[in-house]
């Protein structure tokens, strides 16, 4: 098989609101990357993805989409989103958008007509209207929970003034999701991926994309609070995760579409791609979104809710390499992204979590930054070893923490609201990036302020101070990734070499000899020559929660 650019590729997640804000209104905007690509490239990666920038009225910052063709003001303009596209262009750097197809905002032009026409009516089988049950349909068709918490379902008023019929939100009530069995739906997204592609995109990261097709006669969900949610550490979301007989995530239907879009792809020259956000256990049904008619990647969650140690990571990375390989697709690896705590945190949560996963008011004992970030550094040094494609959130070359103790009142998350603050939600990994010291925002925006508050300590990790700091964690980053790429780890071959302890990882790719050492206690190296290391070490010993790359 002929080795394709996202076979191997490092894919940098950019979350517009809190990468660069060029206009000094404390938001991140499209003209703000585009003035820090030389950034990205210096840090040396392949394609970047970009959260969404579409017009929306940002109710889930975003990812509830009004307008799937243009830009919301925030963010700029159209002529902004193609200078973008140019700039990264120009610099070998691919573009990845992110398409929202399982609901739009309840600001959709469609979703507006639907309120306003009648039961029935063919604007409401664009979403998923039903009359409630109970009597006087007063209570919602069925149990369905939202990701976000509460109901699933929100009641309309009529025409006539009265309490009328229910539309179904997986996630927030001004998120309407739409009936993907309705052929309109499906012509509204073959144009929107047409509009995108005609304009140079290199490929899509598709939102929930298990999520689409809901199973018919939309039944209740069985014991909702006996759903096994899988290996987890510490992401956000746990249901989101849930396994296959939960009926509106990962119905066999969902396939036919991902089909079409396919075809429609590969009509178009340059190896454009589809990476699909599927939340679906186990990593064999995974497989499903990736067949060879499918999508080209998908989001190897299960790698990212592996718990720091030696067994369970190496389980993890065998039966990632089997799968996928079995369908010919690259494996992914990523740890960190915009809806789960950053792993500088995360990976260091040791306690049992009274949130369930995830952080909030009642979580205990948050982990000495310190150490966490050892082992977080240890972890990436592993990740970027792998066979396959890499994905990193922004931040995570600068080593940044979750941002745990935000003012109540600054926090922006639907979930802190829909859950009446007993989670945080995610505003904890969006908080904007330091650039430098010195300047209100750490060099953010020109402004004075940044949408969600960055906490005191947050310059420490500005990228000028850690650009010419030979131990920071941005320049391991540099280092890990231009010996990825000169030593081609991602088209490489994993060799387990056997270690007689139990907390440590040694394999071989290629030219590279990887030892990982998840536990407390040193161990002694052989004299070799060392191509990079996560933590400094001496004598040949590595300490715990390190990582090191010796030359084979
Ligand atoms: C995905 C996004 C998340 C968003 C949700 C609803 O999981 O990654 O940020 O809230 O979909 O669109
Ligand atoms: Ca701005």
């Amino acid at each position: 098989m002929q080795t394709q650019w996202w076979h191997d590729a490092v894919i940098y997640q950019i979350y517009p609101r809190s990468f660069a804000d060029s206009n000094g209104d404390g938001i991140g905007d499209l003209a703000g990357i585009t003035a820090r690509l030389d950034d990205l490239v210096e840090l040396g990666i392949d394609a970047l993805w970009v959260s969404p920038f579409f017009r929306s009225p940002q109710r889930d910052a975003g990812y509830d989409v009004a307008d799937y063709c243009d830009v919301d003001p925030i963010f700029g303009t159209l002529a902004d989103a193609d200078a973008l596209i140019e700039g990264a262009h120009d610099r070998g750097i691919r573009v990845i958008v992110d398409l929202v197809p399982n609901h739009s905002s309840s600001d959709h032009p469609w979703f507006q007509e639907a309120l306003i026409a009648a039961p029935g009516s063919a604007a409401r089988a664009r979403y998923i209207f039903r009359d409630g049950r109970g009597e006087d349909g007063a209570l919602p068709p069925n149990n369905w929970q939202s990701i976000f918490g509460g109901p699933m379902w929100t009641r309309v008023i009529e025409a006539d003034g009265q309490p009328g019929q229910w539309y179904l939100h997986i996630f927030d009530s001004s998120q309407p999701d739409f009936d993907w069995t309705n052929p309109e739906v499906r012509s509204l997204f073959l144009d929107v991926l047409r509009f995108w592609l005609d304009r140079g995109v290199d490929g899509f990261r598709v939102d929930v994309a298990h999520g689409l097709i809901k199973e018919p006669g939309l039944p209740d969900v069985i014991e909702p609070d006996t759903i096994s949610l899988g290996a987890g550490t510490a992401t956000l979301e746990p249901e989101i995760s849930a396994p296959s007989s939960v009926p509106y995530w990962g119905q066999d239907e969902v396939h036919e579409i991902y089909r079409e879009w396919r075809e429609l792809l590969d009509g178009y020259p340059g190896n454009r791609i589809l990476v699909a956000e599927a939340w679906v256990d186990p990593l064999s049904r995974l497989a499903d979104w990736v067949r060879p008619d499918e999508m080209h990647q998908a989001f190897n969650f299960a790698y990212l809710e592996t718990p720091w140690a030696a067994r369970p990571l190496a389980e993890i990375i065998d039966s990632s390499l089997a799968t996928f390989t079995s369908v010919g697709a690259p494996s992914t690896w990523v740890l960190s992204n915009h809806d789960v705590v950053r792993h500088a945190t995360r990976l260091a949560l040791s306690f049992d979590n009274p949130q369930g996963h995830g952080i909030g008011p009642a979580t205990p004992n948050l982990p000495d930054q310190s150490a966490a970030l050892r082992r977080a550094r240890a972890a990436t040094a592993l990740m970027l070893a792998l066979p396959g494609s890499a994905y990193l959130y922004q931040g995570e070359e600068l080593g940044l923490p979750e941002a745990i103790h935000l003012p109540d009142h600054a926090r922006q998350d639907p979930t802190w609201f829909r859950t009446n603050g007993e989670r945080y939600g995610r505003d904890g990994c969006r908080v904007p990036l330091p650039w430098s010291m010195g300047s209100r925002t750490y060099g953010f925006s020109p402004g004075d302020n940044s949408w969600l508050p960055q906490p005191d300590h947050w310059g420490t990790f500005a990228r000028d101070e850690q650009r010419n700091d030979t131990d920071s964690t941005l320049t391991l980053y540099r280092r890990l990734l231009s010996l990825r790429k000169e030593l081609q780890l991602g088209t490489g071959r994993l060799q387990w070499l056997d270690y007689p302890r139990d907390d440590v990882l040694v394999f071989r790719n290629g030219r590279a000899v990887v030892v990982v050492n998840t536990g407390r206690e040193p161990i002694r190296l052989p004299e070799s020559e060392v191509l990079v290391a996560s933590s400094a070490f001496e004598d040949w010993m590595l300490r715990g929660d390190s990582t090191v790359w010796l030359r084979a």
